[in-house]
Formats: C-alpha cells, sequence, structure tokens
C-alpha cells in the first residue's frame, strides 16, 4: 500500500481523511508544516502523496510549498491542496507553485478518493515518462558519441589511405628513375645494371606493430616522423660494381636526399648478410603540392638476395633443430656467394675488355 502524508491542524479533518482513506493507502499524519516536514524526513522514499491544508499555526501550507520546492521533493510525490478558502488568486498561486490539485472544503469521500488516486497516476505517469525521454536521450548521446567516434576512426583512414597513397607514389617514382637509368644503359651499352626490382608497401599490420614495438605513439604524423620503411624497394643487380654505378647515379639525383646509409657489403653484418641500404627522401608531386617521402632501398646482387631470402626464413623459425649448425653454415655459404660474386665479376670484366 502507499502512504500518504496529511498535514492539517484540525485533528477532526485528519480523522476524516483517515476514515476515507485508510482503506486503499497507510496514513500518516501532521498537525502542521514544521511536524510535516520532520515526518517526511524519516519517510522520504514510502511517501506516495501529500494532503496539505493551507492555514496552520507555525509553519502554514504555503510555507510547507516553498520548503517542499528548495529540497527538490515537489519532484518525488503529488502535493494536493485541501483548503476552505475559495479564492481563486489562491488556488492559482498554489497550482502555480506545482500543487497537483486543489480541492475545497467540505469535501464529499468519493471526490477526495477519486481526485487523490487521479493526481497519484498523473503525477507518476509522467515521472515515468520523463525518466524515459531521459534515458532516451541518453541513449541517443552514446550513440551519437559512438557515430563521433566512427567518423574520427574513417577520417583517420581516409587520411591513412592518403599517406599510404603518397608512399606508394614515391615507391612508383624511385621505380621510374630506376628504370630511366636501366633504359639508357641498355641504349647506350647494351647492357643492363639491374636484373628486377622487387618493391612492397608495408602493410598496416605490420606498420602498427612497429610503432608499437619501439614505443612510438600510434599516429600518421609518427608513421611519417618514425618509420622510414613504408615504402621499400629491393633493386637486384648481376654484379657487385653495378650496385654502386647504379646507387651513385640515383643518389645524385639533385632532387633526392640520402637520409641514411647502411653499407652491409663492405661491413657485411657478423651472420654474413651483405645489402647496399638507403633511406633516401624523394619528391613526389602532387596536384597542388611537392612532397618529400621516405623510401627504404636496397641494393643486392641475385645471390646475396638468393642468401638473404634463405637466411630470412631461418629467422622466422628460431625453433629449427640444429639452428646453431645452420647458422655456420649461412655464414659458410655467404663467404662463398661473396666470392662468387666477385669471379663472375671479373669473368664479366674480362669479357668486356675482349670484346673491345
Ligand atoms: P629494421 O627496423 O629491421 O628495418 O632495421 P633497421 O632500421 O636497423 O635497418 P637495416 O638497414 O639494418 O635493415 C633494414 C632491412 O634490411 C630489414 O628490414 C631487412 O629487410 C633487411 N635486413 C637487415 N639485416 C638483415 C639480415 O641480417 N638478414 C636479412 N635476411 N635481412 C636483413
Ligand atoms: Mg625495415
Amino acid at each position: 500500500m502507499q502512504k500518504i502524508l496529511v498535514v492539517d491542524d484540525v485533528e477532526v479533518n485528519r480523522e476524516l481523511l483517515r476514515y476515507i482513506l485508510e482503506d486503499d493507502y497507510i496514513i500518516e499524519m501532521a498537525a502542521d508544516g514544521e511536524e510535516a516536514m520532520q515526518k517526511l524526513q524519516g519517510s522520504l522514499n514510502e511517501t506516495s502523496a501529500i494532503l496539505l491544508d493551507l492555514q496552520m499555526p507555525k509553519v502554514d501550507g504555503f510555507a510547507m510549498i516553498e520548503a517542499l520546492r528548495e529540497r527538490g521533493w515537489m519532484q518525488r510525490f503529488p502535493v494536493l491542496v485541501i483548503s476552505g478558502e475559495y479564492s481563486i488568486d489562491v488556488e492559482t498561486r498554489c497550482l502555480e507553485l506545482g500543487v497537483s490539485d486543489f480541492i475545497h472544503k467540505p469535501f464529499g469521500s468519493s471526490v477526495v478518493k477519486n481526485r487523490i488516486k487521479n493526481a497519484m497516476d498523473l503525477f507518476f505517469t509522467r515521472n515515468r515518462l520523463e525518466r524515459k525521454v531521459e534515458e532516451q536521450a541518453e541513449a541517443l548521446k552514446e550513440q551519437y558519441e559512438i557515430i563521433q567516434i566512427q567518423s574520427e576512426k574513417l577520417r583517420q583512414e581516409k587520411s591513412f589511405n592518403r599517406l599510404m597513397m603518397e608512399y606508394r607514389s614515391a615507391i612508383m617514382e624511385v621505380e621510374t628513375r630506376l628504370k630511366v637509368l636501366n633504359e639508357e644503359f641498355s641504349q647506350e651499352f647494351n647492357r643492363n645494371p639491374f636484373e628486377a626490382i622487387k618493391s612492397r608497401l608495408k602493410s598496416p599490420a605490420s606498420i602498427f606493430e612497429k610503432l608499437e614495438r619501439k614505443g612510438y605513439p600510434v599516429t600518421l604524423e609518427s608513421i611519417r616522423e618514425n618509420l622510414t620503411d613504408v615504402a621499400g624497394l629491393r633493386v637486384i643487380c648481376s654484379f657487385p660494381d653495378d650496385i654502386y654505378r647504379l646507387a651513385d647515379l640515383l643518389t645524385k639525383q639533385d632532387d633526392i636526399v640520402i637520409v641514411r646509409e647502411k653499407d652491409y657489403i663492405r661491413n657485411p653484418k657478423s651472420n654474413g648478410y651483405r645489402s647496399l641500404h638507403f633511406i633516401l627522401s624523394v619528391p613526389i608531386f602532387l596536384s597542388n603540392e611537392k612532397k618529400y617521402m621516405n623510401a627504404e632501398v636496397q641494393f643486392r646482387t641475385i645471390a646475396m638476395d638468393f642468401w638473404a631470402s634463405l637466411e630470412h626464413k631461418l629467422k622466422y623459425k628460431k625453433d629449427v633443430d640444429s639452428a646453431d649448425e645452420i647458422v655456420g653454415m649461412l655464414k659458410d655459404c655467404a663467404d662463398s656467394i661473396e666470392a662468387l660474386d666477385y669471379q663472375m665479376q671479373e669473368i664479366r670484366n674480362k669479357i668486356d675488355r675482349s670484346r673491345q
């Protein structure tokens, strides 16, 4: 049963209301506003309505309404005024202050019962609706935020795709310049300085993996600043001296900047790895700007490439049996391959000289 607080200074009125309502509600009573507020303190959550007289000693009905409003309690339950005052002004003032209904004394029992029931139904239905609207507004806000995040992701993805396009353009740029040199060489000297160019754009997964592994932030600026091998080219030459000649011709082009050079041919790695590495900064020409992009270019002979791909496989299979033995064999192979590279080059030189 719901609890109703009856506030009236005349005992007969209180008892009459109790008599009318006690079959349907639990009735709590107070003789003035002060007592009523004290009783409310302890039973705020259980109270479902207040029936309030206006004229009372100490704290009267209006003062009590004021106190309820101050505490925000008018939103918790309907307040119905039961008063003998017949002025329209008083009634209007009460309703304007948020009172749910105004019942005139003397009252009939069925009128009181029905108006209390209606006031409570209306009040709690409205509260429920308001809560629903609030919940829906909250849900909408969340959805809006999700959409914001998704569109931001999409936007970032778009600029990520743009960045990848720029790196692809850098690959094309370097590739074209190398092919131009190749064309010229085959015309002028009847030989090709390289056998093949392999290129690759680092995959998004491996870009993010490398950023994470090296502790760099995962942002587009960070990719630009911290990764130099998103655009990668491998130039496979027949002979070691072609490598240096070609690398020299490419890196001397007046709009290409060498960011870093590692010569693992003159200074092979301890495992036997040999290749000539450059990080180059190359211009790409877009519709409204000229932009410099980093590209990693590795120059190798066919033999060095053969060795490196075999050794690469071993790196990803650390748990193979007799790994130490394989490392040793690979080192031996690297030495043999180096010797082979120079022997072949020597043979080519001899042939060239005999032709002249
Ligand atoms: P990464 O962060 O691994 O790219 O190395 P790095 O930035 O120190 O540059 P480095 O010039 O040493 O190596 C660049 C690339 O050359 C590597 O990503 C490999 O593709 C290749 N490379 C370097 N060392 C080896 C090696 O010992 N074996 C093989 N197979 N490839 C290597
Ligand atoms: Mg690398």
